[in-house]
């Protein structure tokens, strides 16, 4: 579904940009993954190389929060290959402290990396896909983007900004020819969560009408679809993956 295409994947080290990562491997993308650290970022191509020796992957580490880095990057990956036809903003980080307790510099450290990140990626793709004519940029939401949640306002208004910024681009860049659509995914089983004790667990099910949480690869499958052609007149959209949640 991707044959020729080249992708870049932010935080594609592990969860849901993992998968990501490997479900456009084994769909001909040629991909570059984002990761915050080098190590990790060698881990994970260590684990792709096992699965497929062959597969087209590199891995670099710019921080995301810093415009310039973020340009250096996927300039780099274009450079290597020629184009960039794909970018998941994927990379975030989430919060779960009361407002009462909530220090102001976890506030904009959250923003940074779920809402800055977001924007420098758009803003650095954006002329590379403006030039090449077409292009798809997806960015990784979240359920609590609709309804906000309990605790943690933080995370809620950074995942608000990323429905802003997906659909306020998919207007602005329409004509040149770039769609941008978002995932908000519902409890995605990730390292955190499948680390959660039974009785906890438990709680997360009960409001899924799915009766289970998602799994990584159920998001990368609608990345798939967002990032190919069968998905040519969709922009603008928020998609959601979560076993329609209840809250
Ligand atoms: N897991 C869930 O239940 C769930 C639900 C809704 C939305 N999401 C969203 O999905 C996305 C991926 O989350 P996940 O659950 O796979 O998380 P994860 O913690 O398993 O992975 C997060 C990824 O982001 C990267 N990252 C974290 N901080 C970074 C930084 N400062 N610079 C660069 N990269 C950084 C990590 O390296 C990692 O690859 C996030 O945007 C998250 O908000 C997750």
């Amino acid at each position: 579904m991707l044959q020729g295409k080249v992708a870049i994947v932010t935080g594609g080290t592990r969860g849901i940009g993992y998968a990501t990562v490997e479900t456009f491997l084994k769909n001909g993308a040629t991909v570059a993954l984002f990761g915050s650290r080098q190590e990790t970022v060698d881990k994970a191509l260590a684990k792709l190389k096992t699965e497929n020796a062959d597969w087209p992957v590199v891995g670099l580490c710019p921080d995301l929060t810093d415009y310039a880095a973020v340009e250096a990057a996927i300039n780099q990956v274009r450079t290597q290959f020629g184009r960039v036809d794909i970018l998941v903003n994927n990379a975030g980080i989430s919060a779960r402290e009361p407002l009462y307790q909530y220090d102001p510099e976890a506030f904009k450290n959250i923003m940074s990396l779920n809402v800055d990140a977001v924007f420098n990626g758009c803003r650095a793709v954006a002329p590379i896909m403006k030039e090449q004519g077409e292009g798809v940029i997806l960015n990784t939401s979240s359920m609590v983007s609709l309804y906000g949640q309990t605790a943690g306002v933080g995370y809620p208004a950074s995942k608000f900004a990323v429905n802003g910024l997906t659909k306020s681009l998919a207007r602005e860049l329409g004509r040149d020819g770039i769609r941008v659509n978002a995932v908000a995914p519902g409890v995605t089983r990730t390292d955190m969560v499948a680390a959660l004790p039974e009785d906890m667990l438990k709680r997360v099910v009960a409001p899924i009408p799915l009766g289970r949480v998602g799994e990584p690869q159920e998001v990368a499958n609608v990345f798939l679809f967002l990032a190919s052609d069968l998905a040519s007149y969709v922009t603008g959209a928020v998609i959601s993956v979560d076993g329609a949640t209840m809250v």
